[in-house]
C-alpha cells in the first residue's frame, strides 16, 4: 500500500484582491521508503503542497489517502491523532521550543501522545543517539549550532517512530558542508525504511533524493513521467551513494 496517494488536489487562498490557486491538481502517489524531492521557485506552492500532505492544512477538492485511509473527512481532533503518529516533520526554522532542553524537545510530540515515561525515555535516548547528539542531551538549543539543532528536530521526527517525514527546506539555514551532513542523515534514516517527502527550493539538496519533482505555479511536474526515454524509472539508493560520492570530491563553489 502506497504512504501517500493524492488525486487531483487543489487549494486556493483568498484574499480580498486576489485568489490564487497555491495547489492546482495535484496528483502524486509516494510508495513506500520512497524518498522524493519536490522543488522548486519561491511562491511555487511547496509549504503550501507540504501542509496538506502533513494534515496541518485542509485543501477543497481531490481526494488524499494516507497509508490507505481519507484523510480528507476526519474531524481536527482525528487528523492530529493521526499525525501525531504517522508523521514527523522538519522545518527550516527548526522550530524548537527555545527553554527546553534537547531531551525534553524531543520529549513534546511523546508526552502528547500520552505514551509512558519509560517508553518515552527509551524513544528519545534512541533518537538522540542516532543523530550523535547523545553528549547533548541537557543542552539548550541556543547552545547548539544549526546543524545540531536540525539534528535534534530529526530526533524528535524520529522518537515517534513515524512511518512519513516531511520535510520543508530542512537545509534552507545552514552551511553548504552541514547541509550535506543533514541531507546524509536523512539518507540514513530513509534507508532504514521511513518514507521522506522534502520540499526545497535547492537543487543540490533535491539531488540527493531518489525521486524528483517539481512544482510550478501550483502544478506538479515529474520529470520522470514527461520524458520516460531519458529519465530512469528508479535510482538505487547505492547508486545515488556513488553519484554523491563523485560529487563531494569536486569542490564546492562557496
Ligand atoms: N495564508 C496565505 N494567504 C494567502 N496566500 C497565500 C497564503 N500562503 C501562501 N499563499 C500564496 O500561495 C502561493 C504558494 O505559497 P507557498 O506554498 O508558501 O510557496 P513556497 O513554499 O513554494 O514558497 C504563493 O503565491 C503565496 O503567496
Ligand atoms: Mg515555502
Amino acid at each position: 500500500m502506497p504512504t501517500l496517494q493524492m488525486t487531483d488536489v487543489t487549494k486556493s487562498y483568498r484574499t480580498d484582491l486576489v485568489e490564487t490557486r497555491a495547489l492546482d491538481r495535484i496528483s502524486l502517489t509516494v510508495e513506500d521508503g520512497e524518498f522524493v524531492a519536490v522543488s522548486g521557485p519561491s511562491g511555487s506552492g511547496k509549504t503550501t503542497f507540504l501542509n496538506v500532505t502533513g494534515l496541518l492544512d485542509g485543501f477543497e477538492s481531490g481526494t488524499y489517502l494516507l497509508d490507505g485511509k481519507d484523510v480528507s473527512r476526519l474531524t481536527d481532533r482525528e487528523q492530529s491523532r493521526i499525525r501525531n503518529e504517522k508523521i514527523g516533520f522538519v522545518f527550516q526554522s527548526f522550530n524548537l521550543i527555545p527553554d527546553l532542553d534537547v531531551f525534553d524537545n524531543v520529549d513534546v510530540p511523546l508526552r502528547y501522545r500520552g505514551l509512558p515515561a519509560a517508553d518515552r525515555r527509551r524513544r528519545i535516548e534512541s533518537a538522540i543517539t542516532r543523530v550523535g547528539l547523545a553528549a547533548r542531551l541537557h543542552h539548550l538549543p541556543s547552545q547548539l549550532s544549526g546543524g545540531q539543532q536540525q539534528r535534534v528536530a530529526i530526533a524528535r521526527a524520529l522518537a515517534g517512530e513515524p512511518r512519513l517525514i516531511l520535510a520543508d527546506e530542512p537545509t534552507g539555514n545552514l552551511d553548504s558542508s552541514t547541509a550535506h551532513e543533514i541531507m546524509s542523515l536523512l539518507h540514513e534514516v530513509n534507508d532504514s525504511g521511513t518514507t521522506i517527502v522534502m520540499v526545497t527550493h535547492d537543487p543540490g539538496s533535491a539531488a540527493h533524493a531518489a525521486r524528483q519533482l517539481h512544482i510550478l505555479d501550483g502544478r506538479l511536474i515529474d520529470l520522470r513521467e514527461e520524458m520516460p526515454s531519458i529519465q530512469p524509472r528508479s535510482i538505487s539508493p547505492a547508486a545515488t551513494r556513488a553519484a554523491e560520492g563523485a560529487a563531494s570530491r569536486i569542490p564546492a563553489a562557496g
